[in-house]
């Protein structure tokens, strides 16, 4: 199924009601696949009729995701993770170099034993992501208990991020061969917030 919202994703004809669709049904599956990744331990339980074997998440999940277009993957992740704490990067890049600047940050507390999840849909060149992530681990996240979401990433972008932290977990919808030069991911599907939010430019 995530090919086929990929596709919807993909081409240029979609209108925002069916990417934002589209963008909220890949996110959900992104957050199954993502939740595989934390270790559960056995509990024992009550049924109605008998005692039963069951299980349980061993570890918080903190939910941290990169404004704006973060924020169309979020309603997936709290809908498995109703619980987690949120934490926010606003980040914008420069047009011409593509280099992220952070000019807002609002995390939960962290702890070493959390898993923390980041939401990234569009991982390009990986700057924003290798950012938030050089910020999680100041803060006390361990990178082999984070977990990089993008809907679409670039493999040079990958690259970047796996150089660098190579514990950290990646769950991605797509890896794109290329950026071009303005570092949009090619074929990619665009300008991710432009599309999810009906803005332009
Ligand atoms: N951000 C987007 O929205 N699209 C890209 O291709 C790259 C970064």
């Amino acid at each position: 199924m995530k090919e086929i919202f990929l596709t919807t994703l993909r081409q240029s004809a979609t209108p925002p009601t069916a990417f934002r669709q589209a963008a909220g049904e890949l996110s959900r599956l992104l957050a199954a696949e993502a939740s595989r990744l934390i270790p559960t331990q056995t509990i024992q339980i009550q049924t109605p009729l008998s005692k039963a074997t069951g299980a349980r998440l061993s570890h918080r999940v903190i939910l941290t995701t990169i404004l704006r277009s973060g924020l169309a993957m979020l309603p997936s992740f709290q809908e498995l993770f109703p619980a987690a704490p949120i934490g926010f990067f606003g980040m914008r890049r420069d047009e011409k170099t593509a280099i992220p600047r952070l000019y807002y940050q609002n995390l939960p507390k962290i702890t070493r034993d959390d898993w923390v999840f980041l939401l990234d849909p569009m991982l390009a060149t990986g700057g924003s992501s290798f950012l938030a992530l050089e910020i999680l681990a100041d803060a006390g996240a361990s990178p082999s208990q984070c977990v990089l979401v993008s809907i679409v990433a670039a493999q040079p972008g990958v690259d970047v991020i796996r150089k660098k932290f190579p514990a950290l977990k990646l769950v991605m919808g797509a890896i794109d061969p290329s950026l071009n030069d303005r570092k949009f991911i090619v074929p990619g599907l665009g300008d991710f917030g432009d599309r999810y939010f009906d803005t332009v430019g």
